[in-house]
């Protein structure tokens, strides 16, 4: 097994890195010796994330006060970045704060939404993961929610968002698993970050019991990154838990997908 730090450096880009479940990523990416480019909208939590890590890493943290819901928000990341070399992208930002039904809110929220959790991602997955292609090695890690499984009301715009991007982190998976590019799709439950008690408190539901810890589910991220292209959380590789199939059952289903149409179309 190469190193953590030799697989997946020098640099790590974290999207949504200012709380929570992004900036237990950031930090725990850093104490693996890689250094970080963190981004979120708010430039004063994400500072003190920084100041944290270098505190803490040694290594080197940076930041770019980015909103990844922006159209230019790509070219941002681009230019805080530089010509830094990116061996993983931890696409994290990806909450729904508004839990309406489609039609009662404008349609802006929700283009923001789209653009945010699938376009921006993707942008990110294409610029980040040709560099990693022909250096034949690094680590696309989507966190996703088990919305990605299927329609809900109130939630028809997040489920779609995290819909799309399990499909390309399959796809891409499938791609790139020979180029030695790691995807995942880290499907998660209910999991204690402060975008989830602030929506809990406006609707002024309790926070429940037994939640994932924002630790935890990077540390679960990171350890499952190389075994793609799907970790639903709290369940093993073969069971299907709150999931319609186990990941073990869609890696089968995308391998022989993959393998039939290779055949279809004289590919390698
Ligand atoms: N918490 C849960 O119960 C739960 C359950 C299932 C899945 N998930 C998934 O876990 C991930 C993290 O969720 P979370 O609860 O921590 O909330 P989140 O709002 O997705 O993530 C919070 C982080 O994202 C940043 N962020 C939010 N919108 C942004 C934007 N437009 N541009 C740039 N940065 C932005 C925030 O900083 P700024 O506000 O400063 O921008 C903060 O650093 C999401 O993908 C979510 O779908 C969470």
């Amino acid at each position: 097994m190469m190193k953590f730090a030799d697989r997946y450096g020098p640099w790590a880009v974290v999207a949504g890195a200012s709380e929570g479940t992004g900036r237990a990523f950031a930090r725990q990416i850093a104490a693996c010796g890689v250094s970080c480019i963190l981004l979120a909208r708010r430039a004063a939590p994400l500072a003190a994330v920084v100041a944290e890590i270098r505190a803490q890493s040694g290594v080197e943290c940076l930041s770019a006060a980015v909103d990844l819901a922006a159209p230019d928000a790509m070219e941002r990341i681009i230019a805080a970045v530089g010509t830094r070399e990116v061996g993983l992208y931890v696409g994290n930002a990806g909450a729904d704060p508004h839990g309406s039904s489609f039609l009662d809110r404008d349609i802006g929220i929700w283009l923001d939404l789209s653009r945010r959790n699938s376009i921006t991602t993707m942008q990110c997955c294409h610029h980040f993961g040709r560099a990693m292609r022909a250096r034949r090695k690094g680590g696309l890690l989507l966190v996703n929610s088990g919305a990605c499984y299927s329609g809900a009301s109130s939630m028809a715009v997040y489920s779609a968002s995290k819909a799309f991007l399990l499909c390309l982190g399959e796809g891409l998976w499938a791609e790139l698993r020979d180029d030695g590019v790691d995807v995942l799709n880290l499907v998660l439950g209910r999991t204690d970050t402060p975008e989830f008690r602030r929506i809990l408190a406006e609707k002024g539901v309790p926070v429940p019991d037994n939640i994932a810890s924002a630790d935890d589910v990077a540390r679960v991220g990171l350890e499952r990154l190389p075994f793609g292209p799907v970790h639903n959380w709290g369940v093993a590789d073969d069971v299907t838990g709150f999931a319609p199939n186990s990941a073990a059952a869609r890696r089968e289903r995308i391998v022989l997908i993959d393998a039939s149409s290779k055949q279809l179309f004289n590919r390698n």
